[in-house]
C-alpha cells in the first residue's frame, strides 16, 4: 500500500519524506489556503521535494474551466495529478484531461456508485473520504471495501486512494482490505510509529547498558 501525505505544508512534507513516508502528496484548497501562498507556488515547491504523484485541486465547477486550470497545473511538473471534485462536469474534465495524457484524481467521493462512475470516466485515482462519513455516523471503511469489490469485479483500473483519514485504525483496515493508497496527515503518520512496549523496551535497554563494562 502506498503512503501519501495529506498536506500543503512544505516543512511537514520534507520531514515525512526524510523518514521515507512519502510515496506521493495530496493537497486541497483548504490545506493550500493555510499556507498563505498561491496554489501554483505551493505545488511547485512540493514537486521539487517529492518525486511521487502530487494532487493539485482545481477550483472551477465548469468543465472548460477545469480543463484550463488542469492544463496549467499539469505544466508545473510531470508528477502533478489534477484533482477534480465529483460532479458531472468534473467527469467531462477527467475524460478530456485523460485524452491529453494527464493524470486525474476525483475527490469528495462518498458512495460506491460515485466511485463506479469515476472509474468509468477513466480517472487515475478516486478519493473516498472515510473520516467525513464517520463524522456523520456512517461507516467510512465499509465504503472502501465496497469500492474495492466493485473495481475487482470488473477489472477497473482506477486506484483507490483512501482519504480523510483520522486515525491509525483507518490505515490498518485500508491495508487489510488491499486499498492501493492511503493519504495521511503528518500527525497521524507519527502516531503509527509509537507503542508503549517500544518505549518501555528502549528505557530498559538504556538502563541495562549502564551495567555493560566500558
Ligand atoms: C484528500 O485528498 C483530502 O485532502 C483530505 O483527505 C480531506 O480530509 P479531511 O476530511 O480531514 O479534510
Amino acid at each position: 500500500m502506498q503512503f501519501y501525505i495529506d498536506s500543503a505544508d512544505i516543512e511537514e512534507i520534507r520531514k515525512a519524506n526524510l523518514r521515507g513516508w512519502v510515496d506521493g502528496v495530496t493537497t486541497n484548497p483548504t490545506l493550500v489556503a493555510k499556507t498563505g501562498r498561491s496554489n501554483a507556488d505551493v505545488i511547485k515547491d512540493i514537486c521539487k521535494e517529492v518525486s511521487g504523484l502530487v494532487s493539485a485541486e482545481v477550483i472551477s465547477l465548469q468543465s472548460d474551466e477545469m480543463v484550463r486550470e488542469g492544463l496549467e497545473l499539469a505544466k508545473i511538473a510531470d508528477n502533478v495529478v489534477v484533482k477534480i471534485p465529483m460532479c458531472e462536469e468534473g467527469l467531462v474534465a477527467v475524460r478530456r484531461l485523460s485524452a491529453e495524457g494527464i493524470k486525474t484524481n476525483v475527490t469528495l467521493v462518498f458512495s460506491p456508485l460515485q466511485a463506479l462512475m469515476v472509474a468509468k470516466a477513466g480517472a487515475t485515482l478516486v478519493s473516498p473520504f472515510v473520516g467525513r462519513l464517520d463524522d456523520i455516523s456512517n461507516n467510512g471503511m465499509s465504503l472502501i471495501s465496497q469500492i474495492i469489490q466493485i473495481y475487482q469485479n470488473y477489472d477497473l483500473n482506477t486506484q483507490v486512494l483512501v482519504a480523510s483519514i483520522r486515525h491509525n485504525i483507518h490505515i490498518l483496515e485500508a491495508a487489510m482490505m488491499g486499498a492501493d493508497i492511503v493519504t495521511v496527515p503528518y500527525k497521524v503518520m507519527q502516531q503509527l510509529i509509537g507503542h508503549p512496549l517500544t518505549d518501555k523496551g528502549i528505557a530498559q535497554f538504556l538502563k541495562d547498558a549502564q551495567n555493560m563494562p566500558k
